[in-house]
């Protein structure tokens, strides 16, 4: 709380300042430089999908725990911004998610498709950016990512809707339970609403910390004909 909106036996702000400065101290101390694998842009592939499977593949030969994990934000017409984590599923000419389709980024997906991927391995030093358009994959490829998944997220997800309160414990565990047998007795149930979704990228930003403390950012623009290449100042 600001001092302005602080009554005199309230008065708060000396404690403030020295819980600013610990913390301030606390982040300093957090800053551990990664080691930063080399970048060259001039050496970059023209095509930046390309360019993201070398990265991901160093990221995981790397040992950078969970390098799929990427954070997806999304938005609705009226411009309310959200964002989650999630992992990648699979790289083609699209970056793919699986997830709800009646969950609230479902549902901010349906009224406005554009989102933005960030992907950040702390362990090398870097960031990719990816914005684009969302739309789902066949049915088939859906149903295919629901049923490799654990029975048990399985069930999770047939049990009750993604992001809704519950309400009454007693009673989302006996829809847990029913779910489980549904689970149980057929294998390849899939409900309608798991959706294996893909991101066209309309650009890539890769991002990449080096032993200085510079930073080499180089981003690409999908045109008519290919990709457009720019360096950008840090
Ligand atoms: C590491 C990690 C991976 C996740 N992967 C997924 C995923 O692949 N699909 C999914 O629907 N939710 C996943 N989640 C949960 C989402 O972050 C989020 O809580 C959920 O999808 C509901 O989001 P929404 O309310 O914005 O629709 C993951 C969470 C974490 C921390």
């Amino acid at each position: 709380m600001s001092p302005e909106h602080q009554s005199p036996e309230h008065d708060n702000t000396q404690h403030d300042n020295t819980e600013h400065q610990s913390l301030r101290d606390l982040l300093r101390k957090a800053r551990v430089r990664a080691e930063a694998p080399d970048f060259d842009p001039d050496e970059a592939p023209a095509d930046p999908v390309g360019l993201f499977r070398e990265w991901l593949t160093a990221a995981v030969d790397g040992g950078v725990p969970q390098p799929e994990a990427m954070t997806l934000a999304t938005s609705s017409p009226t411009g309310d911004v959200t964002a989650r984590t999630l992992l990648l599923k699979d790289l083609d000419d699209a970056f793919w998610f699986a997830s709800s389709s009646l969950s609230p980024k479902g549902r901010q997906l349906n009224q406005n498709p554009r989102v933005a991927l960030t992907f950040y391995w702390r362990e090398q030093g870097r960031q990719v950016r990816v914005l684009g358009e969302a739309s789902r994959g066949p049915r088939d490829v859906s149903a295919a990512d629901f049923t490799a998944r654990h029975p048990d997220s399985r069930a999770v997800a047939i049990a009750q809707r993604q992001s809704t309160p519950i309400d009454d414990a007693q009673d989302a565990e006996a829809r847990l339970a029913e779910a489980k047998e549904r689970i149980a007795s057929d294998d390849e149930f899939t409900p309608d609403d798991w959706t294996a979704y893909r991101v066209a990228p309309t650009a890539i930003e890769f991002w990449q910390a080096t032993t200085g403390r510079d930073q080499v950012r180089l981003r690409y623009d999908r045109t008519p004909d290919g990709w457009d290449r720019a360096t950008l100042w840090p």
